[in-house]
């Protein structure tokens, strides 16, 4: 499996991290993602790529809650580090209005900064979508570049899976939500293809049932494909195997 969505640079990890590292490979994660966040993130994510190459790809991108007075130097650090290494993409970048709408315009002028920075370099993007979902379309029309990349932690219904489809060459990742009690994306992942779902954790966060509550780790993505798979009435080594070829042809996994 590959876990397209994975902060194992977090804080969260600092006790254990070799241990969770191993639980993660012992469950059946091949690679996985790790997205950027903020310039205070950057080299915490960087040493985990170094330290576990073949296995952990960094992308570069300011997140759109972290977007505040500072947000242009915060940009800038995209472009100048952008040249630093090979990145796998472009995220998590988006937009976030649950949190604040404060910065609503530079989160417009942010996210369609880094874009157009994905469409040039060829890069797929890591979009962050929390109720914000027009703005994000209203964006990539504005944009009117080719795109490629996920829709992380999805959670939206069919049509709104049919419009991002309609977009761009999207994916959409399918998290620990799936497993919750009454999701109402499980109903949209029964009628999604599985040739469109990718597979993430974004541990710590959204911790899949049974462990719903506690600190998340990519071991537990295993949980989420055993439930997709119990949703669509296949095998969980069809999950494992259809969704692996989805993000190695997204991700396009570079040897380092
Ligand atoms: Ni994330």
């Amino acid at each position: 499996m590959i876990d397209t969505h994975s902060h194992i640079y977090d804080e969260a990890y600092r006790e254990d991290f070799d241990e969770m590292i191993s639980r993660a490979r012992e469950s059946g994660v091949e690679r996985l993602v790790m997205p950027g966040i903020d310039s205070s993130c950057h080299n915490a994510m960087v040493a985990c790529a170094d330290a576990l190459p073949y296995f952990a790809y960094p992308a570069i991108g300011l997140h759109p809650t972290e977007i505040r007075e500072n947000w242009r130097e915060e940009l800038q650090f995209v472009y100048d580090h952008f040249d630093d290494r090979p990145w796998v993409a472009i995220g998590e970048i988006g937009m976030d209005l649950y949190w604040s709408k404060e910065y609503l315009q530079e989160q417009i002028e942010v996210f369609c900064a880094q874009l157009t920075l994905a469409a040039e370099k060829d890069l797929p993007v890591i979009i962050h979508a929390r109720e914000a979902t027009e703005e994000i379309f209203e964006c990539l029309r504005r944009v009117a570049k080719p795109l490629r990349g996920s829709f992380h932690a999805f959670t939206g219904s069919y049509e709104t899976y049919r419009r991002i489809k309609a977009a761009g060459d999207f994916y959409v990742g399918i998290g620990g939500v799936v497993t919750f009690k009454n999701a109402h994306i499980a109903q949209a992942v029964e009628r999604i293809p599985l040739e469109d779902i990718l597979l993430e954790t974004d541990a710590p966060y959204l911790t899949p049932v049974p462990y719903r509550g506690k600190r998340n780790e990519s071991a537990y993505v295993r949980l989420v494909a055993e439930k997709i798979a119990a949703i669509k009435g296949v095998a969980f080594e069809v999950v494992d195997r259809v969704t692996t070829e989805n993000a190695a042809d997204l991700f396009r996994f570079f040897k380092k």
